[in-house]
């Protein structure tokens, strides 16, 4: 069992616990019971992860709201659902709202806790390796709004977090990858970043790809955990995105642009974000930022996940810069890029030409 403590700000109200193991779920109420008081559970899922696990979470004080599956349907009408059923059985505010599924449940149901009754326990229970790495932590939820992605949303924190590593088991190969294009961002970023300690991921990475592309128990178990210890170590310092944050931005610059452009129908936001690393390495390397050496050490890991890199439409290079600053990050117009380009330096710029950021698309 792996047991992490997050500690947002280290106060004793938003600080909470992160358990990984395989089959956790089996006696998920344990946890739960011991980190909130809640004596009645609304569970909120998708119908295909319901199929898969709702069973195992199904209890006398719980009852389910089964939502249907899909980016699509993160917005204020799925969060009207879940509130309308909040309200329909008399959920009150000592009890607590579950999310079981990806990050579009996570989201969903976590906005819909941070506002019913001015909020009430949240509980994740994450069954993606993106949601396990990425949106279960640091306390982010929101819904979609038509002009926008996570347009409407606030910062609220779970009371503690079950990820069961066995549930990837069922993930099919895209939603793996889509996992691991954001556990690689973490290795590039912690390897040019975080240079108060030694890195570790880049190597584990690069040492165990055949075991974590086999899904090995042991060694997933290993990888989310430093994963969940570098998002908590960056959120902590920065809860808010003041500043350090950003650099979880890494490579969303572009697939930002690219999902938007593609309806987010095309590539998964995984698949969106490795080619956006992809393009920014490029920017880097042309630009005379980046070494060929260092360059070549992060292009060869992406290559050795056979994550995706490129993309088939024609884009319209002014179109796509306007789209890149329609993004919520963007400030005065100008886009922000955060680059890693050499052991212990990221370099944080918004001062590249129009022409160069578009000039490989
Ligand atoms: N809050 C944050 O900080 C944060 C960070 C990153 C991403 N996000 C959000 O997360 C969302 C993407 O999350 P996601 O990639 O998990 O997508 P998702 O929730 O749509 O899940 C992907 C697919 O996998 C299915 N699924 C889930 N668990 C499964 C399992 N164990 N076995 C088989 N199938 C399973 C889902 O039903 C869905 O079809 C986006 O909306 C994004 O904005 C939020
Ligand atoms: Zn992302």
């Amino acid at each position: 069992m792996k047991e992490l403590q997050i500690k947002i700000n280290a106060t004793q109200e938003t600080s909470y616990p992160i358990f990984i193991e395989e089959n956790i779920l089996n006696n998920a109420y344990e946890y739960i019971n011991k980190y909130t008081k809640a004596n009645r559970f609304l569970l909120i899922t998708n119908d295909k992860v319901y199929s898969l696990y709702g069973e195992k979470l199904k209890n006398k004080n719980t009852e389910i709201l089964i939502l249907p599956d899909g980016e699509a349907y993160k917005n204020m009408d799925t969060l009207n659902l879940i509130i309308d059923k909040a309200i329909e059985i008399k959920l009150e505010r000592t009890d607590a709202i579950i999310a079981l599924g990806g990050g579009v449940t996570g989201d969903t149901a976590g906005f819909a806790a941070s506002i019913y009754q001015r909020g009430i326990d949240f509980i994740q229970i994450p069954t993606t390796l993106l949601a396990q790495v990425d949106s279960s932590i640091g306390g982010k939820v929101a819904v979609n709004h038509k002009y926008g992605k996570n347009m409407i949303g606030s910062f609220y924190q779970p009371k503690l977090v079950l990820a069961d590593i066995s549930t990837l088991n069922t993930l099919d190969e895209r939603q793996f990858k889509t996992g691991l294009a954001e556990v690689l961002k973490y290795a590039f970023i912690e390897k040019s970043c975080l240079a108060d300690k030694d890195y570790k991921l880049f190597e584990f990475l690069d040492s165990n790809h055949n075991e974590i592309l086999n899904k090995n128990s042991a060694i997933l178990k290993e990888l989310i955990s430093i994963c969940c210890e570098l998002k908590s170590s960056v959120v902590n310092k920065d809860e808010k995105e003041k500043g350090l944050r950003s650099i979880l931005n890494f490579g969303h610059t572009y697939a930002h642009a690219i999902e938007k452009l593609t309806n987010y129908e095309k590539y998964t936001h995984g698949e969106a974000v490795s080619i956006g690393m992809r393009l920014i390495f490029d920017l880097a390397l042309k630009e005379k930022f980046i070494s060929i050496e260092y360059y070549n050490s992060c292009i060869n890991l992406i290559n050795k996940y056979r994550l995706k890199t490129d993309y088939e439409e024609n884009f319209d290079k002014e179109q796509f810069y306007k789209t890149m600053q329609s993004d919520k990050k963007v400030k005065n117009s100008n886009i922000n890029f955060v680059m890693p380009i050499k052991e212990k330096e990221v370099k944080l710029t918004n001062n590249i030409d129009k022409k160069i950021i578009v000039g490989g698309i």
